[in-house]
Formats: C-alpha cells, structure tokens, sequence
C-alpha cells in the first residue's frame, strides 16, 4: 500500500481551491488542522491547511506525517520576492529552503543599538549542544527540494501561463520583512529568491520523517520592483501544483 502526496497549503485561499479538485474529498479536523483526503486521477491525494507561520507548519506536517504516512509532501502558497526579477505571479521551485529567522546577534552594550544585518546564522541542528555558545562559526542550515519532485515541477512548467517558473531558494520565518535594505541582505548573503512562513518549518519535519519535500511558491507581493500584493495568486499556484501532482501520479 502506497501512501498518499500531502499538499500543503497555509490559509483558506491557498488550499480550500485545490481541496476543491479532489475526486471524493473527505473533511476531517485534528487538533486545529483542517485536513481533506481524496484522490488525483485515482491516487489518493490529501490536502492539509497548515495555517499560517513557522509552528503551525511543523506540526502540520508531524501530523500528515503519522497520520497518513505520505510518499511525498508538496508545501505551497504565496510569498513575497526578495528578487527584484521576479514578478507577481511567478513561482519558485525550492531548490531548498533556509531559517530566516535562527540568528545570533554579536554582543552590544547598552546604548549601542541593534542592527540585524550584523546578525550570523544559527544551525539549531549543528550539534546537541547549546547553539549559542558554540564558537565555531554557522553556515546556514539548507533544507534540500527533493529531486525527482523538482524535476517533475520542472516538467510541467510550460502548462503555466501567468508568469515563469524558476529554481530558487525559499527563506522562511515569523516575519514579513518590510526594509528594502534587509530584503536585500538575505538575497545577496543567503541567495534568497522570496520570504514566506512555512517552507523551511514544513521541510525540517519532513526530512526527520525521511519523507520526499518539495517548496512551491508564487510571488503574491514583491516590494523590491514595486509589485503590489495579489491574493489571486495562490489559486494560480494551485492550479500549477495541480498539474505537478498530476504528473507526479502518473509516474508513481
Ligand atoms: N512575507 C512573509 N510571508 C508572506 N506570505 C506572502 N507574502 C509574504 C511576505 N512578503 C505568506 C506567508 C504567510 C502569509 C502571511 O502569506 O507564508 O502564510
């Protein structure tokens, strides 16, 4: 018996469209998580709304993963560019995600501020030990895309007509970042192509579970080149993820 492809979506408008496409969905609830099970051209699919941020998504994903032992978690949604040649509405494929939120701060007196570009990458899995006063310096944690699920998104980038479709790296975190300067940091220091608050959270508890992972996000606001927050968006995702779930199928 195989199990189901979870797909993950955060809020109502970003999972509910493609619950809608399920053949018999079925609704169920555990804990304060909306879960439908279904099937995509006779595989069992199940669409799970994680709800929004970083905690909500890890234990989303613990949940699917237990409950219904998946052979792959797709987690998707909008997000917002950190690339200025990334327009609303295109998409990123996740070639891996990355914690925009674990930092050390170097040490500062009273008086003398705080600047979060000065902040260093804290790895929470590098050791057992206290992360803070680990004096080795971190690099930041990569949370890898599975292969064959990338390559298959890649396969059907051309049924999506709203915008293109790239490789890039997600950064995830309790935040929307607002400082054009900040924004820039993380693009230039950890090659992020867009923020959002779950991929990274989602693909960390996927990996303890061994389950394949893949992040799929469309740019719903991008402020680096002025573009304007679109919530229609996240159904265009769907749609394309749709398709990649599709062709996934047809290859399982
Ligand atoms: N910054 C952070 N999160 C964003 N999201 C969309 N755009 C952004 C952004 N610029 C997503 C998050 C969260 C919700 C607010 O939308 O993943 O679920």
């Amino acid at each position: 018996p195989k199990g189901p492809i979870v797909v993950q979506g955060a809020m109502p408008i970003e999972a509910e469209h493609f619950a809608q496409r399920l053949d018999n969905p079925k609704e169920q609830q555990i804990g304060g998580w909306r879960f439908w099970s279904g099937t995509v051209d006779g595989y069992p699919v199940v669409v799970s709304e994680t709800l929004k941020g970083m905690s909500n998504a890890a234990a989303a994903t613990a949940i699917a993963a237990t409950q219904f032992h998946p052979v792959a978690i797709i987690n998707q949604g909008t997000a917002g560019g950190h690339d200025p040649a990334l327009n609303v509405y295109d998409i990123v494929l996740g070639k891996y995600s990355v914690n925009l939120g674990a930092f050390k701060t170097p040490h500062k007196l009273k008086g003398e501020g705080s600047d979060s570009l000065q902040w260093k990458p804290m790895d929470l899995l590098a050791s057992k030990g206290s992360a803070g006063e680990d004096k080795t310096p971190h690099t930041i944690r990569k949370f890898p895309g599975d292969a064959q699920l990338l390559a298959v998104a890649d396969s059907v980038k051309s049924t999506y007509t709203r915008g293109k479709v790239v490789d890039g790296v997600i950064g995830s975190a309790d935040l929307w970042n607002s400082e054009l300067d900040r924004i820039s940091h993380f693009h230039t220091t950890y090659q992020t192509s867009a923020e959002e608050m779950e991929t990274a959270s989602a693909a960390q508890t996927a990996a303890a579970f061994a389950i394949p992972f893949v992040g799929i996000r469309v740019l719903s606001n991008n402020i680096t080149n002025d573009g304007k927050y679109d919530p229609q968006t996240g159904l265009a995702c769907q749609d394309y993820v749709y398709q990649v779930v599709k062709a996934y199928v047809a290859k399982l």
